[in-house]
């Protein structure tokens, strides 16, 4: 079988395990990694058995890299996949995908131009009872969707310095909300502030509404002392609920409970596989550069609506 060449730019904690999961599934071959700090790079590529670059033009060159995840800080995630990009490779860039949405037009033009597969890491989309949920709204048996909430707190992980919690993490929660319901949000209502980052948001309240009257809310926080990942989906006959940590899905109706369950499966494993396999049979992506920057276009309105007090209208 062929096996997908792989490299992982930003080795800092989320691209550790990237590493890990390239290395791990038969379909990739973990060729090498990258990071500006060189006993960082050091030290994955010997745990991985990978060569180790500290800079990315010299990964870049190096023939035997088809694709690459980008796992750098959120500022730098535009321009090394764009360099990715350019250089001809495939790329999984991880979420924000891009500070603004201008970079994240870029980004999706690139790929197009260049013919390459392109997705974003909004990691929520390879659990099961995300899939679930989506199905059943699809298919009603939940009813008519009346409206959905989010909750995503914990407190802040201070590696994080260069965004706040909105394009950090409640971006995961404005993916859902655009997959559960199937439909672009037409107006964004935020109110954010900051309790103890100096330099970004650390709390967030958004609502999205749907042109037919249905909302969807989202809870952010990087205050809160416990770790808290939660989807509650409303239809008229019955409530879903996810715990993206456990996995567990609840179905409450009102004459019963059933709580189906799914095999827990690490959601990054199942990433990176469907983006191999993506790559290696020439199918879409699950995820596409498209959903990425319309995320992120909204995410900016958030911030936007919360700066402004009042509600912005979404293209
Ligand atoms: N999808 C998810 O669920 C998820 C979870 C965690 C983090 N992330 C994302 O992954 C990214 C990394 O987060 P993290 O927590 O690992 O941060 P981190 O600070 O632990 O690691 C970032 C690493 O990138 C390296 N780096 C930065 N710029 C670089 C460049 N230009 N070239 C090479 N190396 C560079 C740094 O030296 C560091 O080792 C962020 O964009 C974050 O949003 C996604």
């Amino acid at each position: 079988m062929k096996k997908l060449g792989v490299a992982v730019i930003g080795t800092g904690f989320w691209g550790k395990n990237h590493a890990r999961v390239y290395k791990e599934l038969e379909s990739t071959e973990l060729v090498a990694i990258c990071d500006r700090d060189a006993a960082r790079a050091k030290a994955v590529a010997s745990q991985f058995g990978a060569k180790a670059y500290t800079n990315t033009s010299w990964l870049l060159k190096d023939a035997d890299v088809e694709a690459v995840s980008v796992c750098t800080w959120s500022t730098s995630l535009a321009k090394e996949a764009s360099k990715a990009l350019r250089a001809g490779k495939h790329v999984l860039v991880e979420k924000p995908m891009a500070t603004t949405a201008k970079q994240a037009e870029r980004l999706v033009i690139t790929a197009r131009e260049n013919g390459l597969h392109f997705t974003v890491g909004f990691l929520m989309r390879f659990i099961p009872g995300l899939r679930n949920i989506k199905d059943s709204v699809e298919i009603k048996s939940i009813g008519e969707l009346v409206c959905a909430t989010a909750k995503r707190v914990s407190q802040w992980p201070e590696r994080i310095g260069d965004v706040g919690v909105v394009k950090d993490t409640a971006i995961h929660d404005i993916d859902v909300m655009r997959f559960v319901f199937g439909k672009e949000p037409v107006s964004v209502y935020a109110q954010c502030g900051s309790m103890k980052h100096r330099k970004f948001e650390d709390y967030a309240m958004i609502m999205l509404s749907f042109a037919d009257g249905r909302s969807a809310f989202i809870e952010s926080n990087w205050l809160t002392p416990y770790k808290t990942r939660t989807l509650t989906v409303t239809g008229s006959d019955a409530i879903m609920r996810l715990d993206y940590i456990t996995q567990e899905l609840w179905i409450e109706a009102a004459n019963q409970n059933v709580q189906p369950k799914f095999p827990w499966q690490e959601p990054l494993k199942a990433e990176l596989q469907h983006f191999a396999d993506c790559v290696l049979n020439k199918e879409k992506p699950i995820v596409t550069g498209e959903d990425g920057l319309k995320a992120l276009r909204i995410a900016v309105a958030a911030l936007e609506s919360s700066a402004k007090h009042k509600a912005v209208k979404l293209q």
